[in-house]
This record gives C-alpha cells, structure tokens and sequence, in this order.
C-alpha cells in the first residue's frame, strides 16, 4: 500500500484541491494487493531496501543517487537482487551507488531532445500521462518542476518507481499514482504544462486524448507531446492491421501535418515541432535490465527502414502547443 498522504496535503494549497475529493478514493480502486498477483511480492521487495541516506541526488544530469562505495559491496550486490526482480526495467537509466541500471530506452537522450525547446519548467505544476516508472518526472524536478504528477495505470511501473524513490527521498516532488488518464476529472484546468510522451499512438482515439489534455491545463500552459509519426501529408495516418514493431494497440501513427491538425480541431494554439528524430537500435536496446526483444529484433533484417511488418521504421516527433 502507497501513501500519498504527503501529495494529498500538498493538493490543497493548489488549483489541484477539486481532485482531492475523488483521488483517494480512485487510488484506493486501483488493483492492488490480493488484486494483483504480484503487488505483495514487490511491496515486500520495497519494505527491504537498503535504509541509507545517499551523499548526492543529482537530477540535472541524469537519475544520480550516491556515489560508488556508499553501500558495501554485498549490500550492492543484494540490491541488484532486490531490482531485478521487477523486471523489465524500460525507462531510465539509473545510477544507483555506482550501480548502472542500464534500461531498455536511453530515455535521457528523449529528455534532451524535449527539454531544449519547451518553456522552463521552473517552479510549475506538472502532468505526466502515462509516465512509465517515473523517469521524467526526476528529470522535471531537476529542471525545477515545483510538483510533478505522473499517471501510470502499470503497477510494476509504479513499484519500480517507488523503488527509485525510496533512494532519491520522500521530500523530493515527484509522485506516481496507478492511475490511467480516464481518472482525471474534466477540464481540471490547472497544471502549468502537461506531458504525453509515447502514449497518443495508444489511444483508440487520439482527438479524445488530445481534448483530455486540454482540459488538464490552465490557459497559457503548455502540452508536450511526443509521438510516433510518419511521413506524409496532411490527412495521412498510418492505421497499423494488426502490430507495429511488434506493439499491441498502436491505432494510429498521424503524418506530422495531420498532427499539427489535430492539435488544432482539440482546441490547441501555436502547435509547434520542436524535433523528429528516428529511434535508432542504439537508443533502444535490449540490456541486462530488459531481457526481453526490443528494437533490432522489430526492424526488418534485410531492411532496417522497415518494421517487421513492413511499416516504416519509428521515428518520433516533440511538438508543442498552448492552451488558449
Ligand atoms: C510507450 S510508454 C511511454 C512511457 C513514457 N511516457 C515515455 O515516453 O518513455 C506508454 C505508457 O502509457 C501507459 N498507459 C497505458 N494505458 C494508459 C492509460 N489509460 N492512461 C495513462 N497511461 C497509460 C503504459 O503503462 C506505459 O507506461
């Protein structure tokens, strides 16, 4: 059982305190113990992480916590026993007492990418919709983000997260809550920017998403969304039969054109590109941390610009927009 009695209080002095008469409740509905097979295992795993106060908690440079030589070398090898288990680790990486926690996605090469263009997040209240175990969310607050909430309805994302947390510390304001973007109340109109980064291609209806977005945001705030995309006009949408790289549920990869469109019919203004950067096999990788297939084995061997399918090969976007 997660307690998020400390994001609680800090709801009330927010725009965000409307929320706060449905979020315990919605926390408390999500799959949890007895619901979910293997929550017990990993809040046990939790409950048995090292007790150390780390010398450094760098979030500027990457996910930094500790220095090598902190922990003894059996603690830092029980500590490699203790995260393995919760299996794949996707986003990352992490540096934990010199333990190189290399993920499946160099998600701070995304980070980069993101960040040269968007408006500062100092001292802003912020979204993540389907943030995976939190990765961002670090990098956010060590952009100087006053309070990051990310949404993950995933729950060995969100034990994998609190893993993380346990180290970086409870005083530091980024908060995962199992939840999917169906929880948040209709136009909340409160958060400063709001991401959405690898999530529209997932949505049986991208528009709705995008409206859902929205409604998150105070005017003048600003939406971050990356997204697949591919070549083409306005109007162009690559409507998958069946998988996409080997990914379930990918609906709809737009054109960039029909992105910027979409972005406008949602009630969007100044919908800008930021990047379009291919997804390289360098950038996504299979690792010691995710075992599992990843990109080289969803690319065409005899032509990488090709999926397995035969679609075009990944390539993402960063587009931003504002909140009338
Ligand atoms: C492709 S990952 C993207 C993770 C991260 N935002 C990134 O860009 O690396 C999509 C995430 O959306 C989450 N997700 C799935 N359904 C969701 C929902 N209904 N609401 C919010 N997130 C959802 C998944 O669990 C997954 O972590």
């Amino acid at each position: 059982m997660i307690d998020y009695t400390p994001l609680y209080a800090q709801l009330e002095q927010l725009p965000l305190v409307g929320w706060l008469s449905q979020l315990p409740g919605q926390v408390a509905a999500a799959p949890e113990e007895g619901k979910h097979g293997r929550f017990p295992h990993w809040s046990t795993l939790l409950s048995n992480l090292p007790q150390i106060t780390p010398s450094q908690v760098n979030l500027g440079n990457g996910v930094i916590v500790g220095q090598p030589g902190e922990l003894l070398p059996e603690q830092l090898a029980g500590l490699v026993d203790q995260l393995k288990p919760l299996h794949p680790w996707r986003k990352g990486p992490f540096h934990l007492f010199g333990l190189h926690l290399d993920t499946e996605w160099r998600s701070d090469w995304k980070w980069e990418r993101v960040q040269a263009g968007i408006e500062a997040l100092d001292g802003r209240l912020i979204l993540d919709v389907g943030c995976g175990n939190g990765y961002y969310g670090w990098r956010m607050v060590g952009a100087g983000a006053k309070l990051v909430i990310g949404l993950d309805p995933f729950l060995l994302y969100v034990a994998q997260f609190q893993a993380i947390r346990h180290f970086v510390g409870e005083a530091v304001p980024n908060f995962v809550l199992p939840l999917g973007i169906e929880a948040l109340p209709e136009n909340l109109a409160a958060f400063d920017t709001v991401f959405s980064m690898g999530v529209l291609y997932h949505r049986r209806d991208p528009l709705t998403h995008l409206q859902t977005l929205l409604g998150c945001l105070r005017p003048g705030g600003q939406l971050v969304l990356e997204t697949l995309i591919v070549e083409g006009a306005e109007g162009e949408v690559l409507v998958p039969q069946d998988r996409y790289a080997q990914m379930r549920n990918v609906y709809a990869i737009p054109s960039v054109p029909t992105l910027l469109s979409w972005l406008r019919q949602a009630g969007f203004a100044q919908a800008t590109v930021l990047d379009v950067t291919p997804t390289t096999v360098q950038e996504q990788r299979s690792t010691e941390w995710m075992t599992f297939q990843s990109l080289p084995d969803f690319l065409d061997k005899a032509d990488a610009s090709r999926t397995v399918e035969g679609y075009p090969a990944p390539v993402r976007a960063v587009v931003v927009a504002q909140r009338p």
